[in-house]
């Protein structure tokens, strides 16, 4: 079924935000006795796959897990292989994100990146900032209680006082600041957590969890994911009935 005939992928039922938790790059390659690196590389090629079928059923916003604050913990020759596919990854495909509209952006402290992939990320934010069809979010050197500490010591540099403290002003100082919350998140793999990702962002999102591991996550298991996501309820601390009637009446 295409995008045209299936109603479930239709853009009134697709999440505005989806955001990933690509996990499962290592025991996929492992399982395969092939490196953890080449798993990572075989992860890159289910990134450019999920951005295209992203784009082309216009999601507009979309966040990828890449990089955790934790995962300076791995070996030494992993992060720095993580980090070369990243560039690499950069490298290609920025032209493509230009030809469709997409916008890079990293949440995340990336200046706490190495420096040649530092560099190339600042360019291809600038390069691709003015790409309106779809944000492209890489959480890299992210994590998300590191993140409401930044956006707590910023609103205090900034003069804040409690009466200025809202929901939103907090939103207002996260890295997705401006861009809708999540609605869907997806993570690979078969574990169950959220390790550390949008834990404010997430407060009403659907969770998607599948056994697939990320570098097998194709086209049609991504089509699956959205398909669930079109038939959940979601209630916002409502009733089913006030939901069934708010949907009546617009
Ligand atoms: C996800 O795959 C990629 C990153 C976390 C960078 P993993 O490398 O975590 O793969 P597993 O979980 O060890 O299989
Ligand atoms: C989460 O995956 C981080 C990314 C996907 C980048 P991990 O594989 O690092 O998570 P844990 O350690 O199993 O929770
Ligand atoms: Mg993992």
């Amino acid at each position: 079924m295409t995008s045209q005939t299936n109603p479930s992928l239709s853009p009134e039922n697709l999440p505005r935000h989806l955001a990933i938790i690509m996990d499962g790059n290592g025991r996929w390659a492992q399982a395969r006795g092939m490196s953890r690196t080449e798993g990572h590389r075989a992860g890159a090629n289910t990134v450019r796959d999920v951005v295209t079928r992203c784009r082309e059923l216009g999601i507009p916003h979309l966040t990828l897990y890449a990089f955790s604050s934790e995962n300076w913990n791995r070996p030494q020759s992993e992060v720095s292989a993580l980090f070369s596919l990243l560039l690499e990854f950069i490298q290609k495909e920025v032209p493509r994100m230009l030809r469709e509209g997409i916008s890079l952006k990293v949440f995340g402290d990336i200046d706490g990146l190495p420096v040649a992939v530092r560099t190339a990320l600042k360019l291809a934010i600038k390069t691709t900032a003015r790409g309106r069809d779809m944000d492209l979010n890489l959480a890299l050197n992210y994590g998300s209680r590191g993140e409401i500490v930044r956006a707590v010591r910023n609103m205090m540099a900034d003069g804040l006082g409690p009466e200025d403290i809202s929901e939103e002003r907090i939103s207002a100082y996260l890295y997705s600041s401006g861009q809708p919350d999540p609605d869907l998140v997806i993570r690979t793999s078969g574990e169950q957590r959220l390790s550390n990702f949008l834990l404010y962002q997430c407060a009403y999102s659907e969770l998607y969890f599948t056994t697939k591991p990320w570098p097998a996550f194709d086209k049609e298991s991504l089509d699956q994911a959205l398909c669930d996501y079109a038939h959940r309820q979601r209630r916002f601390g409502r009733t089913q009935e006030q939901v069934d009637e708010q949907k009546g009446r617009v």
